[in-house]
Parts: structure tokens; C-alpha cells; sequence
């Protein structure tokens, strides 16, 4: 028997934007509590609930003031006990957000470092001389804008920060910041959390010399400025999987605590895999793989990435994700084929990540510039805020997110797109998800069975997972036009679900066609 983790499906739940239970506008614990009910209806095992830690919300909780307590924004500590008690008594299992590359320039230790030079917690951040000119250590660039150093007037010495200015990094070459954030993840694990999201892990460590960056050769116009520069010294320094292998080691400490950790969003299946660390060397269980938000929509390129990740990781560790609060939201990014992406996530192998909204079918929400929250937003125009707009509950004004106003605007499509609306109709995208997910865990083939894909044509991506006692085949069009596939002998059954649901029953052999952007689930 595998480990709770290795095919489990992860529902990311953005705090901020799903379900406000104060009228304050802002998503909350006790909102999430109402709700619970939800997870079990939809079929997920695990949730994920970004930042929920005290904090300044700079950048929306990714800036933590303090790492044991709960922001009053969300609720108190006792509102998160209820809620881990009452997802447990669901048999739902809830893993959090830490973010232990940085804190809030607010965080008791920051202060500390910041009130002198010889302050004992000084060298727990990244502080370095002006040049002679005055100017930055270095050309380092943060992600939201600017320099990737602030000048502190106080003590005359420049901090780091890969984000905003009030992120100030930690720097784990001292052995002091890595205990207490390794005593962190035990506060956490003791109280009976199932494990954490871990943000920005490969970018604990940076270069000893601070060299600068070189100039990229792929940055285009549109991207990120920041992006100009590639990120060659200022993140993934040398130690970073002895770094993560010792944080892998205090989740281990707790036996099934999982570690999911966000790594570069790479389509190198070699990049990826290797963070899952070697077995006498293990690092974390689940690098966050993104390839399926970064690959070209193409059924070969999707087959040839799936292949090689498969093929890597044997064991457990496979993962993949299609969405989350970074991102344009799936059904924006592909528009007709969004379904046949659900599709994809739900029968490939190892665990899977969905990004709250994306069952329903959500799209990035109507955010003017002046509305935007994110920092990123503000600073180059590059706004996240989008694919952040409240979840849809229903039809009617503020969708059954709030009764006040809501901190985002309200896509304009909730009146359609919306749980209320789509739960009992037979054909909605959560019905989808939902039968998706019911077949998931009613098969073992389609969570823990083997993978191997099989040609079905160009535009087609099509495997079989093959388990014990039952197998399917899974065939996906990820073209605009009808398909007449040719099957191969063994590959006859009948069909177990398409994405537009309509035609379950059917029974297939030799040939079957496929509609533009259909996916079958066929049960041999
Ligand atoms: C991660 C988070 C993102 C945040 C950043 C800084 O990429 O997903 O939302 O802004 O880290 O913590
Ligand atoms: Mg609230």
C-alpha cells in the first residue's frame, strides 16, 4: 500500500476568495467550515489552504508575521482546530502553506535583524555593504519590480528580497533560521496537520558570492522585466538539495506528513524528479509539477513530457497540476479543451492538484487596473488578481461568496458558471469533475495502475492504466477537429465517460470517432 499521499486529490482552496462567512468581504475559516460538506459531495481527499498565517498581506498572506498563530482576517486558532477536526472527522486530510523563503518585513525576527548590525539575529537575513557608488550589492532583480535589495537607512546596509520589499529573505546558511523553521513544521505537525505546501523551495539558497546575474537569452517582450536577467545566482544555489532533503527529514519525523514543494514551473521531467531526491537521500514527496500549465497544448509534446516523468518516477512523487492562484485559470488558458485537461489530470498517474474554481469551469474574473490587489499587479501590470475572483456558489449578486462587498469583483460569468447551477445538471463541467473523480477512487487502475501511452493518430494523446483487476484506456483530442481513430487490437471495451458525458455505454473496437477536443475514458 502506497503512502495517503501518492494518488491523492489535492483541492487548493484560496482562503481569500471562497466562501465569506463575516460579511467582511474577505474569505474566511468559518466560511470554509460551512462548506466542508462540498469536498465530500465533489470526491477530493485533501485539501490545501493557501496563507492563513498572521500577516501584514502584502502579498496576501506570502508575507507571514508570525508562523503559529492565524491571521484575525481568516479567524483564530481555534477556528483552525475546529476545522482540522471537522475535515479529519470527514476523512479529508488539510495540508497548509509555508513560506519559509522569506518572512514579513512585520515577523518579530526581521525587526530583531533590522534594529542594529550587531543584533544576534542580524545574519538571519541577507544584508550586504552598498558598493562604493552607493548602489546595490549586485544586479539582482525582485519578481514584483525593482532591485532585489532595499536600502535600510537605519544600519546603513542594503536587505535581499526575490519580491517585494517586505519579504525580506532568510538566509539558511545559518544554522539558527534553519531550526526555527524546521520547529515551525513541527508546531504544525504535532497539532495533527497532514502536511505543507511548500512555497518556493528550490530558492532557499543563494549564491555565497553574490555574483550578478547573466542576461537571458529568452526573456521576450511582455514577460516579467524581471525575467530580463536569468536567475542563475539569486535562487537554487549550490546545497539547496541538502537544504530540502533536511527539511524532508522533519516532515519524515511524523511518518504520512506530506511535503508538496513549489519548484520552478519547468517542463524538464529530469528537473522536476529530482527533487524527490534519491532513496537514500530523499528530499520532499511532491514537487509541484507545472509542465501541464507550461507545455504547448499538443498531444505529442504532452505524450513525449508524460513518458519520460512516468518513466522517472516509478515509485510515488508523480504529480500534476493545472492551475492555482498564480496563474490564468484553466478554462481562460484553453479555452475549448479545458475539459479534455481535467480529463488528462484526473487519469494520469500519482496525485493530482485542482485549483478551487476549475471544476466549475471558472474563468480569469474582469479586474480593472485599478482594482488590483497584487503587488505584481501593480508594480508591472502583470496582475494575478484574475484568476483570484471570489468562487461561485450561485446565480445571484456576490455569487453566495459574501454579504458585504467583496475584496475582488465578481466575474461577470458567475450567473451560469456557479455550483448551484451546474450540481444537477447532467452535462456541467462539476459533473464532470465529479464523475471524474467517483470513477478515480472507485478504480484503483486509474490511480495507482501503470501508464503506457499507445498511437492514436497525431492530435491524439491516448494511454492505458492498467491495474490489478481492471483496466481503461483514455483517449484525449487535443484538436479543433473531429478524429477517426484506428485502435489497436487489444484496446475494446466500452465507454465509461466522455467530457461532454453523453455517451456512456457505447461499445468500441477497431475504430471509433472522436469529436473536436473529445476525451474518452474507455473501460477494457
Ligand atoms: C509563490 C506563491 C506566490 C507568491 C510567491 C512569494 O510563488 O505561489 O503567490 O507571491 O511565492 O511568496
Ligand atoms: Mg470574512
Amino acid at each position: 500500500m502506497g503512502k495517503w499521499w501518492q494518488s491523492a486529490v489535492f483541492y487548493q482552496i484560496y482562503p481569500r476568495s471562497f466562501k465569506d462567512s463575516d460579511g467582511d468581504g474577505v474569505g474566511d475559516l468559518r466560511g470554509i467550515i460551512e462548506k466542508l460538506d462540498y469536498f465530500n459531495w465533489l470526491g477530493v481527499d485533501a485539501l490545501w489552504l493557501s496563507p492563513i498565517f498572521t500577516s501584514p498581506m502584502v502579498d496576501f498572506g506570502y508575507d507571514v508575521s508570525d508562523y503559529r498563530d492565524i491571521d484575525p482576517l481568516f479567524g483564530r486558532l481555534a477556528d483552525f482546530d475546529e476545522l482540522l477536526k471537522a475535515a479529519h472527522g470527514r476523512g479529508l486530510k488539510v495540508i497548509l502553506d509555508l513560506v519559509p523563503n522569506h518572512t514579513s518585513n512585520m515577523h518579530p525576527w526581521f525587526l530583531e535583524s533590522r534594529s542594529s548590525r550587531d543584533n544576534p539575529k542580524r545574519d538571519w537575513y541577507i544584508w550586504r555593504d552598498a558598493k562604493p557608488d552607493g548602489s546595490e550589492p549586485n544586479n539582482w532583480l525582485a519578481y514584483f519590480g525593482g532591485a532585489a535589495w532595499t536600502w535600510d537607512e537605519l544600519t546603513g546596509q542594503y536587505y535581499m528580497h526575490n519580491f517585494a520589499p517586505e519579504q525580506p529573505e532568510l538566509n539558511y546558511f545559518n544554522p539558527e533560521v534553519k531550526a526555527a523553521m524546521f520547529d515551525e513544521i513541527r508546531f504544525w505537525l504535532e497539532r495533527g496537520l497532514d502536511g505543507f505546501r511548500i512555497d518556493t523551495i528550490d530558492r532557499l539558497i543563494k549564491d555565497p558570492e553574490f555574483r550578478n546575474n547573466p542576461p537571458s537569452t529568452s526573456w521576450k517582450p511582455g514577460d516579467n522585466p524581471s525575467w530580463k536577467l536569468a536567475r542563475v545566482y539569486s535562487e537554487k544555489g549550490e546545497g539547496i538539495h541538502d537544504l530540502i532533503a533536511e527539511m524532508g527529514d522533519v516532515f519524515r519525523e511524523f511518518g504520512d506528513a506530506v511535503s508538496v514543494g513549489e519548484i520552478d514551473y519547468s517542463t524538464d521531467p529530469h528537473y522536476i524528479a529530482a527533487y524527490v531526491g534519491t532513496k537514500e537521500r530523499p528530499e520532499i514527496d511532491l514537487p509541484f509539477n507545472f509542465a501541464p500549465i507550461m507545455l504547448p497544448w499538443n498531444a505529442q509534446v504532452f505524450r513525449k513530457f508524460v513518458d519520460e516523468y512516468d518513466g522517472l518516477l516509478p515509485g510515488s512523487g508523480t504529480n500534476y497540476v493545472l492551475g492555482n492562484h498564480d496563474q490564468m485559470r484553466l478554462a481562460s488558458r484553453f479555452g475549448e479543451g479545458f475539459r479534455t485537461a481535467a480529463m488528462l489530470l484526473l487519469t494520469l498517474r500519482g496525485a493530482a492538484f485542482i485549483y478551487q474554481g476549475e471544476e466549475l469551469g471558472m474563468t480569469d474574473g474582469e479586474v480593472m487596473p485599478e482594482q488590483y490587489r497584487d503587488p505584481q499587479g501593480i508594480n508591472l501590470g502583470l496582475s494575478r488578481d484574475p484568476c483570484r475572483t471570489p468562487f461561485h456558489w450561485t446565480g445571484d449578486h456576490n455569487a453566495g461568496f459574501t454579504d458585504g462587498t467583496p475584496w475582488l469583483p465578481i466575474a461577470l460569468n458567475h450567473a451560469t458558471v456557479n455550483v448551484e447551477a451546474e450540481r444537477d445538471d447532467p452535462f456541467s463541467t462539476l459533473t464532470l469533475y465529479r464523475r471524474l473523480l467517483a470513477l478515480r477512487r472507485a478504480a484503483p487502475a486509474l490511480n495507482e495502475g501503470s501508464y503506457r501511452s499507445f498511437d492514436a493518430g497525431e492530435d491524439v494523446f491516448a494511454y492505458i492504466r492498467q491495474g490489478d483487476d481492471s483496466a481503461f484506456a483514455v483517449l484525449l483530442n487535443f484538436s479543433a477537429d473531429a478524429k477517426q481513430i484506428t485502435l489497436p487490437a487489444n484496446i475494446k471495451g466500452n465507454i465509461r465517460l466522455t467530457t461532454l458525458l453523453d455517451r456512456e455505454g457505447e461499445s468500441v473496437q477497431n475504430q471509433v470517432a472522436l469529436r473536436p477536443y473529445e476525451g474518452m475514458i474507455i473501460g477494457l
